[in-house]
């Protein structure tokens, strides 16, 4: 099929690249001049397992323009929709991006039967207002003919960055939501190699194993619309409900990790998304929880559990702080390094990291803060070069002289640090694992003090006790 994508992002160059792939004849359009030049000179403008390599193999299907006129519009059986959803201050999501495309898609429509697709996440009832946008467009172009050229679909997304091809041809299931039966059928017909499972897996993305047909859901517009706010807020107050009970598991001496494994084996509960930590971040869970709760307010819906959840995740954060404050006294004057930028490991995506926020709490102590990340410091230094925070090459750096490290990201290469090393670059050996990633017995024998989240059993030496034990040594 001929589909073109609109919004070339984590979403938008993600699914244009597998369906390329695939087979189909794919069109990335982004008003980036600068993304495309990257994409076209086969370079991905985002780290994401396997793009680069998928976009050499599909490029005899894949183009990309920034100009409108030359996507192809006119001829597309398909139209996707992924632009950025950014959240407003007071928790809207900003439709301006989507606004945009919308009109511009109506503007170059052509005769041929076309199924206009919401794949970025939009509010409930977005369908309907960009089928408007799309025919109040349509209609100021000369030509214009009153019979139904498009349907209008929604087609949320549940890719994770940092997996985000292997989710894509792997899924758990397709969510395709429309009033129009052509819509469905198009849509159905387009993820069928998905569906079927029947294209050849790659090396470097393998099918799992036992992995066979995906289940395809099929919907109204608005309840495929609401199925993906739903499914990120249950996804978000779950890790809530973990760091929740994390909490009560340090006052009372239990461990969270043996906690976690003691529910996730109900296969009612399920056992992802039950690690224990500094919460999540990222582009979706904050902006989708918070757009979720507008929406309810507008129907006067207080939404409770997910506000809590909210509340929750963003106390984690200021946990870490108190934290260090408990076990250091002083944070003014100290220095603080922190491991990990990027909201999650195997992403450079710093939209909503904690790393950030826990950075900007301990500036406003007084503490100095410095910080690595193995992918995201290009990322880091671009945005926020002038936060206060020192961005720096190596772990080496920034342990030097360091009273406390942070272990924010989940990287694979921090759980390979010579420790002992490190500590003795240290002013204090004291660690706090932010994500329970670490062994703590690796890092207690090269004389740290380990902290976890929600670890109530760690029978935990105090700083002077190491301090005193490691000047033996
Ligand atoms: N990132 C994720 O993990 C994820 C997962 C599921 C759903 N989503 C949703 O998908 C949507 C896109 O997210 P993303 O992370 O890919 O965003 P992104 O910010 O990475 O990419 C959006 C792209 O759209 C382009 N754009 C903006 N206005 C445009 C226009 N008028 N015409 C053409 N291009 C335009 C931007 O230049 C940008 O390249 C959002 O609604 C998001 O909530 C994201």
């Amino acid at each position: 099929m001929k589909v073109v994508i609109v919004g070339t992002g984590y979403v938008g160059l993600t699914t244009a690249v597998a369906l390329a792939y695939l087979g189909h004849e794919v069109t990335c359009l982004d008003v980036l001049e600068e993304k495309i030049q990257l994409l076209q000179a086969g370079k991905s403008p985002i780290y994401e397992h396997g793009l680069e390599e998928l976009m050499e193999l599909a490029k005899l299907h894949l183009r990309y323009t920034s100009q409108y006129a030359q996507a192809g519009i006119e001829n597309a059986d398909v139209v996707f929709i992924s632009v950025g959803t950014p959240q407003n201050a007071d928790g809207t999501p900003n439709l301006d991006y989507v606004k945009r495309a919308a009109l511009s898609i109506g503007q170059h429509l052509g005769t041929r039967f076309t199924v206009i697709v919401n794949k970025s996440t939009v509010p409930i009832g977005s369908g309907n207002w960009v089928s408007s946008l799309v025919r109040e467009a349509m209609s100021q172009v000369d030509g214009y003919k009153p019979e139904a050229r498009f349907a209008m679909a929604s087609n949320p997304e549940f890719l994770r960055e940092g997996t985000a091809l292997h989710d894509t041809l792997y899924p758990d299931r397709i969510v395709v939501g429309a009033e129009d039966e052509r819509a469905l059928m198009v849509l159905t017909n387009l993820y069928r190699p998905i569906l079927n499972q029947d294209f050849p897996a790659l090396e470097f993305l393998p099918r799992p194993e036992g992995f066979g047909a995906v289940p395809i859901v099929t919907a109204d517009l608005a309840s495929a619309e609401l199925i993906k706010y739903a499914a990120n807020a249950f996804l978000a107050l779950k890790i809530s409900y973990i760091n929740e009970i994390a909490q009560l598991a340090e006052k009372v001496g239990a461990d969270i990790m043996q906690i976690g494994r003691g529910i996730g084996l109900d296969t009612r509960i399920g056992s992802r998304f039950l690690n224990a930590g500094i919460g999540w971040g990222g582009s979706c869970f904050g902006k989708d929880t918070a757009a979720l709760m507008t929406t309810a307010e507008e129907y006067r819906l207080a939404m409770p559990i997910v506000k809590a959840a909210r509340e929750v995740n963003y106390n984690q954060r200021v946990w870490v702080v108190e934290k260090l404050l408990q076990e250091l006294k002083i944070l003014k004057g100290r220095t603080i390094g922190l491991l990990g930028l990027a909201f999650k490991a195997q992403t450079d995506d710093l939209r909503d990291a904690p790393a950030l926020d826990i950075a900007r709490h301990l500036l406003q102590r007084g503490a100095k803060v410095k910080a690595h990340d193995p992918v995201a410091l290009g990322h880091a230094r671009q945005l926020y070069g002038d936060a206060g925070i020192h961005f720096l090459d190596t772990v080496e750096e920034v342990v030097q002289e360091a009273d406390a490290v942070v272990l924010v990201t989940e990287w694979p290469e921090y759980r390979k640090l010579e420790w002992e090393a490190l500590k003795r670059r240290m002013k204090t050996p004291l660690l706090l694992d932010g994500r329970n990633f670490l062994a703590q017995h690796v890092l207690e024998q090269a004389g740290f003090l380990y902290i976890g989240v929600g670890r109530g059993n760690i029978k935990s030496h105090s700083l002077t006790q190491i301090a005193s034990v490691s000047e033996a040594d």
